[in-house]
């Protein structure tokens, strides 16, 4: 039994959806959240710079006692997990990418149309194909990077006419052009928008890594006899800058669900 929280980070809030997925399956974990708000989107930005900013918010995390950490960040998961593995050799450390591409390639043949959205960078990155093909070589994969989703969802334009016409502008060439019938959301905030995504294309099969990294986390914490039991429940989420508009979507991304949990608001002065 183990009770210190279990680290996650994002470029802002879409790591968020981690979060939700793993509070609903794991309810006695306590949090810890890292959302770099001052510095988001991080999906347009140089390696160096994302792998600067990843390791001072790990370090951050680490030095705030969490058990592990999960890089709830598709770019960082793509670029900086093995950097970040071998400098905090102290905590397990997973990224979205390994488990969801398990997931593809088990459920998935060569008769299915497979398409990942992302940002530039993880979609530059090749790492979702590289990491689907290790476990099925033939499978039929398009990528395509949706850079506007991330500042619009951190604006929280989400559900609205804005946001189905940013949908339709980046993906209806994408699924139809390539006849998709599967589509990995490679963003961890693109789950926000599912729900329109799903209503715009309602036969596409929709992958959700962060719900499935979950997984993951429970056999890490399984493993390491590190599960938590229900004494503490308070969870913390840290932001680089406090917004209001953070704030605001931290209420709407949790609706119920934090009941009976202490959710503080804190903010993260920039020294990081
Ligand atoms: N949630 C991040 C991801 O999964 C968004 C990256 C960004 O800030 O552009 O890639």
């Amino acid at each position: 039994m183990d009770n210190r929280p279990v680290g996650f980070f994002d470029s802002g809030l879409g790591g968020l959806t981690c979060v939700t997925s793993l509070m609903k399956e794991l309810p006695d974990e306590r949090i810890i959240y890292f959302g770099d708000t001052a510095r988001t989107p991080y999906g347009s930005k140089a390696e160096s710079t994302i792998r600067g900013f990843s390791e001072e918010i790990a370090g951050f995390l680490v030095k705030s006692g969490v058990k592990m950490i999960v890089i709830a960040c598709n770019t960082v998961s793509a670029t900086c997990l093995n950097h970040l593995r071998e400098r905090f050799p102290e905590v397990p450390i997973l990224g979205v990418i390994e488990p969801a591409a398990r997931k593809v390639a088990a459920t998935c043949s060569e008769k299915n149309n497979i398409g990942i959205i992302g940002t530039k960078v993880t979609i530059t990155s090749g790492a979702y194909e590289k990491a689907i093909r290790k476990y099925n070589a033939d499978l039929n994969i398009f990528e395509y990077a949706c850079p506007a989703f991330v500042p619009l969802i951190e604006e929280g334009i989400i559900d609205n006419e804005i946001m189905d016409l940013m949908i339709k502008y980046y993906m209806d060439d994408f699924v139809y052009g390539n006849g998709l019938d599967t589509l990995v959301l490679g963003c961890t905030h693109y789950p926000l928008i599912s729900g329109s995504i799903e209503r715009i294309y309602p036969r596409l099969r929709i992958v959700n890594p962060s719900q499935i990294v979950v997984g993951d986390i429970r056999k890490v914490l399984e493993d390491g006899d590190t599960l938590a039991d229900a004494s503490e429940r308070d969870n913390v989420f840290y932001a680089s800058d406090l917004s209001e508009n953070f704030i605001n979507m931290i209420d709407y991304i949790f609706k119920n669900e934090t009941a009976g949990t202490k959710v503080k608001f804190l903010n993260f002065d920039r020294r990081i």
